[in-house]
């Protein structure tokens, strides 16, 4: 890989060991990769706390702290180096715990205080605690083009499709060593060749509601994998909820992190825009056969009507989504036997305390929850058995990873279930 001189000076070690074995992760990656060079970013992010379920045995055997944690998962170096102050715009992704229900999701102290450490540590070293896996909700919207090193499959979806600025699915140590050395290597979406679409998929039916945007992502990452389709008829122009549900079902089913919805996204004002002139690899067709295969899938693990667990907020919900589950709950009551969990960046739960939203689910018997998810921090209620979800990335997860059945519909659909205790939907 060819680096630049102030590349070369810290891979030297000019600017202390963390930048240098940051360096030497990103140059070793970067040639596996088979990338020419590095290219600078100013927007990276990712998680660096260790309240993850994978790290919280590390945190009770190791005493050696966040400075441990970040050199052994962060920047793979065989000793603990102390971790200076990131050079770039560097954010915090979900966390594995919301500290203000610890004890409801089952979370222990010993793990709070880890996540206390986590806040000071990333404090100390210039890591913004947005803990959300919608940093684009809360005010880091990169510019079109702007080359950006993110973790999170459904953000970095979001991020290249949406917003087009320039990312690939970084992991823990890219992203780590990226906030310390400002670069990334230069491959996959961060080139023009490989923005390009390669599947045209054309609608046959109207994609309008949340829940249709959902299935529509979910099958067309079956039908493309990694790939980039290329939509074209749709009738009804997505808002941000929709396009946020689409990319994260479509990167859940599949490995999507960039697609096209012609006359919509950024990089697709035609078709050939959108193909760069070239033919697509296959033309794939969405109608009501396949929205209702995609259904089916997102079903297929639940048979048992009884819910007991109500989950919204995946991606973490935006205000006027936890608006129409307050317009769907108000005046009604959580089903003794059921539990509902609404989960939102903690800055926009602040505009719900204000709104009175946060009351209004607290006095129906539901929870607004922050900076985390049941399926990311495996925190559910205890004795959930059967789960109800609006979101195909949380339907597609939950029985995967906690082994719960999990039926998939709408927020009214879900609401419903909520108060009844009864899934009642498709
Ligand atoms: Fe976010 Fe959890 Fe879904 S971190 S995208 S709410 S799986």
């Amino acid at each position: 890989m060819r680096l630049t001189a102030d590349e070369q000076a810290m891979l030297d070690g000019a600017e202390g060991p963390a930048r240098q074995r940051a360096m030497d992760l990103l140059v070793r990656y970067g040639e596996a990769l088979g990338a020419e060079r590095l290219v600078d970013t100013n927007n990276v992010c990712a998680t660096v706390g260790a309240t993850m379920p994978f790290l919280r045995d590390y945190c009770a055997a190791h005493s050696g702290g966040l400075d441990a944690v970040f050199s052994e998962f962060s920047l793979d170096s065989p000793d603990v180096v102390e971790i200076p102050k990131v050079k770039v715009y560097s954010c915090h992704l979900q966390q594995g715990l919301d500290p203000a229900h610890a004890d409801r999701q089952g979370i222990g102290p010993e793990v709070v205080k880890v996540y206390r450490a986590g806040e000071a540590f990333s404090g100390r070293i210039g890591v913004q605690l947005m803990n959300t896996c919608t940093p684009y909700q809360i005010g880091n919207i990169p510019a079109k083009g702007e080359h950006c090193a993110w973790m999170e499959s459904s953000a970095v979806v979001y991020c290249n499709s949406v917003l087009g600025a320039r990312t690939n699915a970084e992991g823990r140590e890219s992203a780590g060593a990226a906030m310390l050395t400002g670069k990334i290597p230069y491959w996959g979406y961060h080139l023009d060749e490989n923005r390009l679409g390669t599947h045209l998929v054309d609608l046959q039916i109207d994609v309008k509601d949340t829940v249709d945007w959902g299935l529509l992502g979910y099958w067309i990452g079956e039908a493309v994998q990694e790939q980039v389709p290329v939509l074209r008829g749709v009738t009804h122009v997505p808002n941000l909820a929709r396009l946020k549900h689409f990319g994260a079902a479509a990167s859940s089913s599949g490995g999507v992190e960039m697609y096209h919805i012609v006359g919509v996204t950024p990089e697709a004002a035609t078709l050939e825009e959108a193909f760069g002139g070239k033919r697509p690899k296959a033309v794939l067709k969405y109608g009501a056969a396949e929205r209702r295969l995609a259904l089916e899938r997102l079903n297929s693990t639940a048979s048992d009507r009884n819910v007991d667990y109500v989950m919204l907020g995946c991606p973490h919900y935006s205000i006027d989504q936890i608006w129409e589950a307050c317009q769907l709950l108000e005046g009604q009551r959580v089903h003794e036997n059921c539990n509902l969990w609404i989960f939102t960046p903690s800055a926009i739960k602040r505009i719900a305390d204000q709104n009175g939203y946060t009351k209004l689910i607290t006095d129906a018997g539901g929870f607004l929850m922050t900076d985390t998810c049941s399926a990311v921090g495996r925190v559910l209620p205890k004795g959930t058995k059967v789960a109800a979800v609006d979101s195909a990335k949380q339907a597609h997860y939950l029985p995967a990873i906690m082994g719960i059945q999990t039926w998939f519909g709408t927020t009214a659909e879900c609401i419903q279930a909520a108060i009844t205790g009864r899934w009642s939907g498709g």
